[in-house]
């Protein structure tokens, strides 16, 4: 590994154009730093595209704002993941496109009309780039430095803690980085000629659905998350932060299965980085966490050889609490097992009932029976207590249909709230299945059964992941959310309910970790939850590459040297 140094940058000569000595607070627009006209028109003439004036997602319903817009498109598509991802305004979950003051006003732009008649600029960044080329990239990031810019990068929007979203910013839009390119002899750069992975290399913009699209025209199959319509970015926040997949059990997270990534780093420096250059900065690429090291340009994972998956779901109707608290409890004690054995999927809980489905790749139909029969016979048990069950199987012929079956349609987006997770240890499911299962009832929540087995067994330190992962087996999510126009009072109540199931969750599993993805603004001791022992090497490895600090983002690593805005430093 070639170390990178300060000294480096000098002899570039990238320093020189580096922000004022001694910046104190990021500009914002409608200060007198914010660039002039003239300015940006000299940004445009280095960019490939128009600049971008983004707007909330709503926009088109208020033509005072967006003119040209069609409100009904809106409403149509309002849910929709990959419709809102491909908006440059529109967040995932809309909360995070207002912005409140801190008396308590909401500036927004309500999908209902009504409830303030117009449409405010709230979190959405006010103008950028839609980058389509490492060139772009670059011209937006000197840019941003050159005139000490609040930036942000926002690819899907997906991001649940509103990190792809700032007011008054200028944001680096992905979302147009398409690239998809396969090569079954791919081999690193400064790797000797034999190592060769079966991989494929996705642009920044590259979403879910494209690229299992993509492998699965060659027989392969990959690592990558799900949700309904595959809107999640695939070379973005999801393996920045981890990347988890019904398959990680079997394979491995996404940060085990990335090879190589690419990425300018705020000097204009465009890095090619993997296990053999530059293998400080791969390893925190891979969980440290995103916008924090650079802007990833792209990312090249291992593909598999397609495989038949097996399918099982199970759904419980549940008379009341108690019985739901026994069945639950039961199930995170059966999770270490189910993961083991090769089975990854998603659950959730409801008032009245239980449900999950689980999937295993080349799973043969005894196994199958042989691993779930216990699990079932225990269930049965609960009939006398007014538990009904339904348990059905069923086989794919490929892991591309399954993911068709399940993913290719549906809506899951769009909806104001906040969520909070917890990765749950084998320790934890061993010994205290009960006390979790009571929060995870309290909350009505959800849990993401994507740990064990694999995932258990790779190096903690191989990436800057959080070790916590390396223990984990399933991860549990409890959520609050709330109708546009609710009062910043009441919401304020929602977030305290939050926060009361993120501490009863925290005192049962003090020494598990979080997700760093699917988490709140308000998880206790946030860089112990989020990176663990890693910590400190990641804030090394972030003051090394990041040298101007351009990159910062709530709960990122380093952003406790900045004020709650994340706008002036410490
Ligand atoms: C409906 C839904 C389903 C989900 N399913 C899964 C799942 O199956 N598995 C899983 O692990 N997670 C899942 N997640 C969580 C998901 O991984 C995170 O929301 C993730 O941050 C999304 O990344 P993105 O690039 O798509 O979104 P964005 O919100 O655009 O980006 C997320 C963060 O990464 C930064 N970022 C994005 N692109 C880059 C880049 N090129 N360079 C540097 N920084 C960048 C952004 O600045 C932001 O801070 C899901 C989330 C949702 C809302
Ligand atoms: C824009 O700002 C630059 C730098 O401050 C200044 O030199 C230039 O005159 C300004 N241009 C206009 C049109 O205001
Ligand atoms: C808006 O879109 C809808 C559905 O696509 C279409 O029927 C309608 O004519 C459009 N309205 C305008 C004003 O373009
Ligand atoms: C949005 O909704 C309209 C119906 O109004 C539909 O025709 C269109 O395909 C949708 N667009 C997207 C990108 O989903
Ligand atoms: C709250 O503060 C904002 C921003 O300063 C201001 O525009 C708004 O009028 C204030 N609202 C109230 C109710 O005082
Ligand atoms: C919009 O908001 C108004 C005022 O709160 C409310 O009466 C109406 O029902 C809302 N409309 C929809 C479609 O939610
Ligand atoms: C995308 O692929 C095309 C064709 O191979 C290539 O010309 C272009 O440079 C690539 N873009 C990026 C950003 O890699
Ligand atoms: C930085 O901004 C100044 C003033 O607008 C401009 O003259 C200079 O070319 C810019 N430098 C870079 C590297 O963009
Ligand atoms: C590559 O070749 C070297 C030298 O012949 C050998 O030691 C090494 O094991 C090979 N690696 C792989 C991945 O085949
Ligand atoms: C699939 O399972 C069969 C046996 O059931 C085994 O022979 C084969 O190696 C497995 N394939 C993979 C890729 O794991
Ligand atoms: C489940 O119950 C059936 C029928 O009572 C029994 O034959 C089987 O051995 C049980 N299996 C397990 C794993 O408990
Ligand atoms: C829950 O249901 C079980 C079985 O019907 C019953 O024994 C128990 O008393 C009920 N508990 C509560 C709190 O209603
Ligand atoms: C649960 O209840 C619903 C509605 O009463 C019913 O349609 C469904 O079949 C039941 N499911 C099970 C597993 O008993």
């Amino acid at each position: 590994m070639k170390p990178f140094t300060v000294l480096s940058l000098l002899a570039t000569g990238v320093l020189a154009a580096g922000p004022p000595s001694g910046f104190r607070c990021l500009c914002t627009y409608g200060q007198s730093c914010w660039p002039n006209a003239s300015e940006f028109s000299q940004l445009q003439s280095q960019v490939s595209q128009p600049l971008i004036h983004p707007l909330p997602a709503a926009s088109a319903c208020y033509p005072a704002s967006d003119p040209s817009g069609n409100c009904t498109d809106v409403i149509e598509n309002w849910t929709d993941g990959v419709w809102r991802s491909s908006i440059p305004g529109a967040m995932q979950t809309p909360n995070f496109e207002t912005f409140m003051f801190k008396n308590g006003t909401i500036d927004s732009c309500y999908l209902n009309t009504t409830l303030t008649g117009t449409c405010g600029q709230g979190g959405v960044p006010v103008i950028g780039v839609d980058v389509r080329s490492v060139a772009d990239v670059q011209a937006a990031v000197n840019f941003a430095v050159n005139h000490t810019l609040k930036l942000v990068v926002k690819n899907t929007g997906h991001d649940y803690m509103g990190r792809s979203a700032a007011r008054g910013s200028f944001v680096v839009w992905t979302h147009n980085m398409k690239n998809i390119t396969y090569e079954p002899t791919f081999v690193p750069q400064g790797a000797p000629a034999n190592e060769t992975y079966d991989a494929v290399t996705l642009g920044a913009g590259v979403q879910w659905y494209e690229a299992y699209d993509a492998v699965n025209l060659h027989g392969r199959m990959m690592v990558g998350g799900a949700s309904a319509g595959g809107s999640v970015g695939a070379a973005g926040g999801w393996l920045a932060g981890g990347g988890h997949s019904a398959l990680a059990p079997s394979y491995g997270l996404g940060v085990d299965n990335a090879v190589e990534i690419t990425v300018v780093l705020s000097t204009g420096e465009y890095l090619t980085v993997n296990n053999h250059q530059h293998s400080d900065l791969f390893w925190a690429l891979r969980g440290g966490g995103g916008s924090t090291y650079g802007i990833v340009t792209s990312v090249t994972y291992r593909t598999y050889p397609s495989l038949p998956v097996q399918l099982y779901m199970f759904k419980a109707n549940i008379t009341n609490s108690s019985v739901a608290q026994e069945l639950v409890g039961e199930l995170m004690h059966y999770q270490t097992q189910f993961t083991d054995d090769g089975w990854g999927g998603y659950g959730e809980l409801s008032n009245a009932s239980l449900s999950f489905s689980y999937m295993a790749p080349n799973m043969t139909n005894e196994a199958v029976i042989a691993t779930t029969q216990a699990w079932i016979n225990y269930t049965q048990t609960l009939e006398p207590q007014g538990v009904t069950t339904i348990n059905l199987y069923r086989t794919f012929p490929s892991w591309y249909e399954w993911y068709q079956y399940l993913f290719s349609t549906g809506v899951q987006n769009g909806i104001n709230g906040q969520i909070t997770s917890r990765l749950l240890s084998r320790d934890t499911l061993e010994n205290k299945y009960k006390e979790v299962a009571e929060v995870l009832v309290d909350c009505q929540g959800l849990f993401n059964m994507i740990g064990g087995g694999k995932v258990n067994q790779i190096d903690p330190n191989s990436a800057g992941l959080n070790p916590a992962w390396r223990k984990a087996v399933v991860e549990t999510m409890c959520g609050v959310s709330w109708p546009d126009g609710t009062p910043s009072k009441e919401i304020e109540g929602m977030l305290d309910q939050l926060k009361s199931w993120i501490k009863s969750m925290y005192d049962v599993t003090p020494n598990d970790g979080a997700y760093v993805n699917e988490a709140s603004l308000f998880e206790i001791d946030w860089q112990q939850t989020f990176f663990g022992s890693h910590y400190g090497t990641l804030k090394g490895i972030k003051d090394k590459y990041d040298p101007y600090k351009l990159f910062v983002v709530h709960e990122g690593v380093g952003s406790e040297e900045w004020n709650k805005d994340l706008i002036c430093r410490l």
